[in-house]
């Protein structure tokens, strides 16, 4: 028998579509299990300013379709420090919690392995970024939803593209990875992309831009992941744009657009996973691990582990770029 009576879910960083649906299935998991279960609301910042809410069956009602989080979100600096961390704990304990579901990306792993460390509460993570940049998991909650709005917004520009035979650079979401930029490049039908993980430099890049031009193609589209190393995308596309006068230039930032909107069945079979999985594992006396799926079967990755590896590119739509965009 666990020694689990009480749990508490946050969600902390950027939010993803699905967090929504993860949040659902861990309150569910948990009443399920006959544990009581507590949110937290803003993440780090409320498990630090006491903002502890009961959680029922039917306080997650209709929310598994929506975007955004429920919960709310925050980047909490005072977690960064021991005193706020030794806060939230002296609230985890008013509280009798004694098991956390943390739902989010990087950041919050690194939070909540600090936190482990420190405190005895186990902490069990559920990976939600649009990202998908966590290593131990195929795909992050969020990816998949963030991969249909960007591929969307691309058909259309496209059309303009073409009506007015221009050369676009669209810029994606991606910190420090480029998953964003190349799934989407590939379902797009991108001419390039251009990702933090890949060297390009600016020559290559501008003899395949003259290499296309001179295919008289009607129009052009280069995805850019935001973490890209060559410089912002203004700045490469202004580049392009004044070494070439004959290209009519134009950029579009995606932007935060990319994290809302409801989470695709993909990504919503994909929360409910891994929430029911976090409780699982809480009660499987497991502690400061991530649930990640891989070949569609749950894996318990360490947080260690989890932040340490840098997840790969895929070297196949690497070279799909490549072969299709001739
Ligand atoms: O980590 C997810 C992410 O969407 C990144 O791709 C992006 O760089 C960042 O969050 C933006 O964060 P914020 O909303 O705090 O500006």
């Amino acid at each position: 028998m666990s020694k689990i009576k009480k749990i508490a879910v946050l969600t902390s960083g950027g939010d993803a579509p699905g967090m929504n649906a993860a949040t659902r299935a861990v309150v569910r998991g948990a009443i399920y299990n006959n544990l009581e279960v507590m949110g937290i609301v803003k993440g780090y910042y409320g498990m630090i300013h006491d903002e502890f809410i009961p959680m029922e069956s039917s306080s997650v009602s209709n929310i598994l379709q929506n975007g955004g989080t429920m919960l709310k979100s925050a980047r909490s600096e005072e977690f960064r420090t021991s005193e706020g961390r030794r806060q939230a704990y002296e609230n985890m304990k008013k509280h009798g919690i004694d098991g956390l579901v943390v739902i989010g990306g990087d950041g919050t792993f690194n939070g909540a392995r600090i936190f482990s460390q420190e405190f005895d509460i186990p902490i069990i993570g559920v990976p939600g970024t649009i990202d998908n940049d966590l290593f131990g998991t195929d795909s992050t909650i969020g990816y998949d939803t963030a991969l249909n709005t960007v591929v969307e917004a691309v058909d259309k520009i496209r059309d303009t593209a073409t009506a007015h035979s221009r050369l676009f650079f669209i810029e994606v979401m991606g910190r420090d990875a480029g998953f964003l930029a190349l799934r989407s490049g590939v379902a797009s039908g991108a001419e390039a992309v251009l990702v933090p993980e890949v060297d390009t430099d600016f020559t290559k890049l501008k003899s395949f831009l003259e290499n296309q031009y001179k295919k008289e193609k009607t129009s052009s589209i280069v995805l850019v992941a935001e973490g890209e190393k060559m410089g912002s995308t203004i700045d490469i596309a202004d580049r392009v744009s004044q070494e070439h006068p004959e290209y009519d230039v134009r950029v579009t930032i995606l932007g935060h657009l990319q994290r809302g909107g409801s989470p695709t069945v993909y990504d919503r079979v994909l929360a409910s996973q891994l929430g029911v999985a976090a409780v699982d594992a809480l009660l499987d006396d497991q502690k400061s691990i991530m649930v990640g799926l891989v070949n569609r079967e749950v894996v318990h990755v360490p947080f260690n582990q989890a932040l340490k590896n840098k997840k790969a590119l895929n070297s196949g739509l690497l070279r799909l770029m490549d072969v299709l965009s001739i």
